[in-house]
């Protein structure tokens, strides 16, 4: 496996691959990588030629008062993983290397897609993401590339760029990989004390209660959304940031009563001053 720092030794790796006709898959991180990336890359590397893994805590989709600087960065365990799950090449580049400039081109969707859920309080945060998501794109000029439902507005507002922007690429969005007690896996994870951690769990376990009330016919949104709120309510040291349902695609106001289609249910709640995030999908067919 090859680690490329720059985009000059990036560009050249492509441009072979791309000679030899190979295709390419790619999987977009900021590090600090878990078995939830890994099932990206192990599943790049299944219907890839060439696999590029991009390792870059990209500093515009941080808020002035975020995890920035607290961020793990762990490039060595890193590169280790994504060699072992079928990267070809592992993309870290410095911030200087990605933003060459200190004036700035950026990439933006626009609308309630990028201001509702995580939008409300991260406002820059998906403009950040669909400027890094843009230039990864020009430099690996992937075939194929990997997200997670972890990230659900994340992998609506990609989508929605790849439409607008008639990038030539395949998305492909992969189920949640959870710890053996539900809590999906997370790069912030490793911030939660051990009271917080057991706290967690309420995320999944909440909206696993959701599901099995939909399942069993509940289609009134409100009653579901409020069901999630009290269970995560009723843990002490949970901070509720949102409990919300949303449409698919493209994140639309839901109707009280759930007809026909692809819901969202999604929460974010702080543990200290940890945000973690989950979600599940509900159909009705
Ligand atoms: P990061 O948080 O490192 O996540 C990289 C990818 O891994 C995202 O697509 C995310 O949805 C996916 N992922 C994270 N946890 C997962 C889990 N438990 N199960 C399945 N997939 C999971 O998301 C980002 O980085 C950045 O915003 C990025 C797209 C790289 C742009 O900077």
């Amino acid at each position: 496996m090859k680690l490329c720092k720059t985009v000059a030794e990036l560009r050249e790796e492509i441009a072979l691959a791309k000679a030899a006709g190979k295709t390419i898959g790619l999987v977009p991180t900021m590090g600090a990588l878990h078995e939830g990336h890994a099932s990206l890359i192990k599943a790049a590397a299944m219907e890839n030629e060439l696999v590029v893994v991009s390792v870059f805590v990209n500093p515009t989709q941080f808020g002035p008062n975020e995890d920035l600087d607290a961020y793990p960065r762990t490039l060595d365990a890193d590169c280790k993983l994504a060699e072992s799950m079928g990267a070809d090449i592992v993309f870290a580049p410095s911030p200087a290397e990605m933003y060459p400039s200190e004036d700035m081109t950026w990439v933006e969707v626009t609308g309630d897609i990028t201001k509702v859920l995580c939008g409300r309080t991260r406002p820059i945060h998906f403009r950040g993401v669909t400027t890094v998501v843009s230039k990864l794109f020009n430099l690996a000029q992937p075939d194929h590339a990997y997200f997670g439902q972890k990230d659900a507005q994340q992998a609506e507002v990609i989508k929605r760029m790849v439409k607008d922007l008639f990038f030539n690429v395949q998305l492909r969005i992969m189920p949640i990989v959870r710890e053996v007690d539900g809590l999906a896996k997370s790069s912030r994870n490793t911030y939660l004390s051990k009271a917080e951690r057991a706290a967690a769990v309420v995320l999944s376990s909440s909206l696993e209660t959701a599901k099995t009330l939909f399942d069993a016919g509940e289609r009134d949104s409100k009653k579901l959304v409020e069901g999630v709120k009290k269970l995560i309510g009723d843990e002490p040291m949970a901070d509720i940031d949102y409990v919300e349902m949303y449409a698919l695609p493209g994140l639309k106001p839901v109707p009280e009563v759930l007809t026909e289609g692809q819901y969202l249910l999604a929460v974010a709640v702080k543990f200290g001053s940890t945000r973690l995030i989950d979600n599940v999908i509900l159909e009705v067919k």
